[in-house]
């Protein structure tokens, strides 16, 4: 059964390489059957935060803004690839993050960090995992975490090292799983 997967990345740099991993997860979300869309900010523009989605009126959004939305909304899992920038979240991923926080209620996420150093970004995983129980998303057990992203993955997302289709198949069956079950919850209702 198919999903609708979104996949969040938050680096604009000229010479960003995370944008590699993106693609990986896209590719092979889309090569198990889901509909996968890469909300990155670069294509998106998603201005620095004033006031919240939820603020506005219906309707009343700025398109730039809307646009992401209607992504968010429409999605029933997330994942996140996210780098590490001073132990922390990547500024552009916190802003896509706090503009929209009712929209992730009750689905499911998967993290996955990188870095261009040897611990694939777990220290800023790990707080990003804190920021999403707070937004409502279910942090899926597994993460999966990309050291040497800059050698593992060609500018196509193409593993360089081969191992990656293996390291993430637990990481999407996983995600898969809380998809269906958190689908099936969520058409019975959901507390608000
Ligand atoms: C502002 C900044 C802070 C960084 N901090 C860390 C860090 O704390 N740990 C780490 O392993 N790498 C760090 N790096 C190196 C990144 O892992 C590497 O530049 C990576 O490619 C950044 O992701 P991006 O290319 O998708 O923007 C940092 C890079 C930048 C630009």
């Amino acid at each position: 059964m198919g999903f609708d997967i979104a996949v969040l990345y938050g680096s604009s740099r000229t010479e960003r390489v995370g944008i590699r991993a993106a693609r990986f997860v896209v590719g092979k979300l889309r090569e198990r059957g889901h509909e996968a869309t890469l909300l990155e900010p670069l294509e998106y523009e998603l201005p620095p935060l004033d006031y919240r989605y939820y603020e506005y009126e219906e309707g009343r959004a700025p398109e730039r803004i809307e646009r992401v939305a209607e992504v968010l909304k429409r999605a029933e899992a997330y994942v996140f690839v996210t780098g590490e920038y001073n132990h922390g979240i990547p500024p552009m991923l916190k802003n896509m993050i706090d503009h929209f926080l009712y929209l992730y209620f009750f689905k499911p996420s998967g993290i996955v960090s990188y870095s261009t150093g040897n611990f694939g970004g777990v220290r800023e995983a790990v707080q990003l995992r804190a920021t999403l129980g707070e937004i409502g998303t279910v942090s899926i057990p597994t993460m999966l975490p990309v050291p040497r992203v800059d050698r593992s993955f060609d500018e196509d997302g193409k593993p360089r090292d081969e191992r990656y289709h293996d390291r993430i198949t637990q990481f999407l069956d996983e995600l898969e799983w809380y998809a269906d079950a958190l689908k099936r919850k969520r058409a019975e209702g959901t507390p608000y």
